[in-house]
C-alpha cells in the first residue's frame, strides 16, 4: 500500500534461553493509530525496542519510507522521526520536570547556556496540550505514578515525531486522563502523526486503534480492521484459546469483624478526615479520579506517610506508624509504584517472590531452597509468568510479568490486611480473572482487603463496598452489589458530567 511509511519485517530478536520475536512482521500507515496487543511476555516491548534501536534483531529489516533504515540507539531513531514512550518510566526522581523533558537535549541561548525560560514555556506549551496540570518546576519523586506517565508523554512529544510508539500508556491513568490523551491522540493524527499503541485495556482499543495486530509468543497472529473489530476474536487470538470474559463476581464472604479501623484521618494538603472500616473477609474498593487522595490514604493507613490526626487501628491495635510495624502487625501493601516501592531487580524472581514471607515459609532462620523453588514455581504456574526458570533476574520480565512477580510476593504472606493498589494494572485478560480469583480466595481464608482501582469493572467485580473519593474527602460510601460503574463515576466526578 502507498501509504505505508513503515514496514517491519521478518524481525527476529534472542535472547539468552527465549525466542522474545519469531518472524515478526508489523507495517504501519499514515496517520493511522496501529494497536498492538499481546499477552505479557508476548514481545510487544521488545518489537517496539527493535524498532527504535535500543535492540539490535537478530534478523529482519525495517523500512522507513520504503528506504531500509537500522538504529543503533533511541537518539538515531529519534532524529529520523520516531519517538518512543517506553512502558517503564525513565524519569529521574530528583530532577524536576522540565529538568527531565530536556535532559541531554537542553535548549540554549546565544552564550550556550541553558535558555531555562524557553524550556519552561515550552514544557508549559506541551503539558497544557496534554490538559495536564502539572507544574514544570516540580520535582518528579513528588508526582503520583499518572502525573508521571503523562511527563513521559510530554517528553516524547518534544521530539518533533512523525511516529510515536506508546508502550502502554493509559496503564497509569483513570477514564478521565485516558479520555483526555484520547483527544491528543485524535490532534496528533490530524498533524499527521501516526502511532503504535500497546494496551491491556480491552475496552479502549476500538475508541483508539485503526488497526490492530495481535502477537502471541512472539510470533504475528494477525492484523484487523477495527471497523470489524470483534473483542472475542481478538481475545481468542491472544491467547490461543476461548477466555470467559464474564467475569466471576465475588461472593459475599464479609463478616461482622473489623480488621482495619481509620477515624477522622487528616493529612494536610491531602486528606480531610476520613473515616472508613475493612472486616474480615471483605473487599473494599477506592474509587475515585486520579489526584482524588486513594494513594496518599493508603500510604497513611500503611505508615509510608505521616498523619496529622486522626487514628489508624488494625484488629484493635494502633497502627499506620511505619511500614515495619505494618508488615509486623500483619499488613500488606501491593503499591502501585512498583518501580520504588516492591521489587529487587537483580535479584531471581524466587528471592523476589520469598522475600516478605521468609520467617513463615523458614520458621528455622535457613532458607530451604527445594521449597523456595517450589514456592516461587507454584506461582509462576497460578499466575502464567512466563519465564523458563525461577532463577533468572526479575529484571529480564516483561512488565506485566514483573507486576506478577510483586502480586506473588504479597500474596505468598500470610497477612491479614493488604492493600492492593492497581493489582492488575499492565495484566493481560488472561491473568487478570487469575488474580481476582486470587483476591477472591484471600477474602474467603478471612483477609480484609482495600483495593484501588480505576478499572471500574474490576471494582464492579470484586468490591463488597465502596468508598468514593473526592479533594482528599471520602464523600460517598456504596453497596458493590448494588451500585453501577455510572453511579460510581457521579460520585467521583462530583455530579459534573453526568
Ligand atoms: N533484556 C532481556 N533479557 C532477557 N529476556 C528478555 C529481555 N527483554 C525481554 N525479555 C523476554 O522477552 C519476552 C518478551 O518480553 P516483552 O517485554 O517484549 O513482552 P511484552 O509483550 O511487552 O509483555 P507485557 O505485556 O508484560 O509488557 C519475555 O519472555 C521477556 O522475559
Ligand atoms: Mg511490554
Amino acid at each position: 500500500m502507498s501509504d505505508v511509511i513503515l514496514t517491519l519485517e521478518n524481525i527476529t530478536k534472542e535472547f539468552p534461553g527465549v525466542k522474545a520475536l519469531e518472524n515478526v512482521s508489523f507495517d504501519l500507515r499514515k496517520n493511522e493509530v496501529h494497536v498492538l496487543v499481546g499477552e505479557n511476555g508476548a514481545g510487544k516491548s521488545t518489537l517496539m525496542k527493535v524498532l527504535t534501536g535500543v535492540y539490535q534483531p537478530n534478523d529482519g529489516k525495517i523500512f522507513l519510507h520504503g528506504k531500509e533504515v537500522r538504529f543503533l540507539n533511541t537518539r538515531q531513531s529519534q532524529e529520523n522521526g520516531i519517538a518512543i514512550i517506553f512502558q517503564e518510566f525513565n524519569l529521574i526522581p530528583n530532577l524536576t520536570v522540565v529538568q527531565n523533558m530536556f535532559l541531554g537535549r537542553e535548549l540554549r541561548n546565544k552564550l550556550g547556556l541553558i535558555d531555562m525560560a524557553a524550556q519552561v514555556r515550552e514544557a508549559k506549551k506541551l503539558l497544557d496540550f496534554l490538559r495536564a496540570e502539572i507544574d514544570p518546576y516540580t520535582k518528579v519523586r513528588d508526582l503520583g505514578v499518572a502525573q508521571q506517565q503523562l511527563v513521559e508523554v510530554a517528553k516524547a512529544l518534544l521530539v518533533d515525531a512523525e511516529i510515536i510508539v506508546m508502550d502502554e500508556p493509559t496503564a497509569a491513568l483513570s477514564e478521565r486522563e485516558i479520555e483526555t490523551l484520547f483527544m491528543t491522540i485524535k490532534d496528533l493524527q490530524k498533524n499527521g502523526v501516526s502511532i503504535i499503541y500497546i494496551s491491556h485495556r480491552m475496552q479502549e482499543l476500538r475508541l483508539v486503534g485503526d488497526r490492530i495486530t495481535v502477537l502471541r509468543d512472539g510470533k504475528t497472529v494477525g492484523t484487523r480492521d477495527m471497523a470489524h473489530f470483534d473483542l472475542d476474536e481478538i481475545i481468542k487470538m491472544m491467547v490461543g484459546r476461548d477466555v470467559n470474559k464474564e467475569r466471576v463476581r465475588k461472593v459475599n464472604t464479609s463478616t461482622d469483624e473489623v480488621v482495619l479501623e481509620v477515624k477522622n484521618l487528616s493529612v494536610n494538603g491531602s486528606l480531610s478526615d476520613i473515616s472508613l472500616r475493612v472486616n474480615r473477609g471483605e473487599i473494599v474498593s477506592l474509587a475515585g479520579l486520579v489526584g482524588s487522595g486513594r494513594t496518599e490514604l493508603a500510604q497513611a493507613i500503611f505508615g509510608v506517610t505521616k498523619r496529622d490526626a486522626g487514628e489508624v487501628r488494625i484488629l484493635d491495635e494502633q497502627s499506620g506508624i511505619s511500614p515495619v510495624k505494618s508488615v509486623n502487625q500483619k499488613m500488606a501493601f501491593i503499591s502501585e509504584d512498583r518501580k520504588r516501592f516492591g521489587l529487587a531487580l537483580n535479584l531471581p524472581i524466587k528471592v523476589n517472590i520469598t522475600h516478605a514471607s521468609l520467617q513463615q515459609l523458614f520458621p528455622s532462620g535457613i532458607v530451604n531452597e527445594k521449597k523456595e523453588n517450589a514456592v516461587a514455581l507454584d506461582f509462576r504456574q497460578r499466575l502464567n509468568i512466563v519465564t523458563p526458570d525461577v532463577d533468572r533476574e526479575v529484571l529480564v520480565l516483561s512488565g506485566g510479568n514483573q507486576q506478577k512477580v510483586i502480586l506473588a510476593k504479597w500474596l505468598c504472606t500470610n497477612s491479614n490486611f493488604m492493600i492492593f493498589d492497581e493489582p492488575t494494572r499492565g495484566i493481560d485478560v488472561g491473568a487478570k480473572d487469575e488474580i481476582h480469583q486470587l483476591m477472591n480466595q484471600l477474602a474467603e481464608r478471612g483477609v480484609a482487603i482495600l483495593m484501588i482501582s480505576s478499572d471500574l469493572p474490576e471494582i464492579m467485580t470484586l468490591s463488597d463496598r465502596v468508598y468514593v473519593m473526592r479533594d482528599g474527602k471520602i464523600v460517598q460510601e456504596l453497596n458493590g452489589y448494588q451500585t453501577s460503574q455510572e453511579e460510581i463515576i457521579s460520585y467521583a466526578v462530583g455530579g459534573d458530567i453526568l
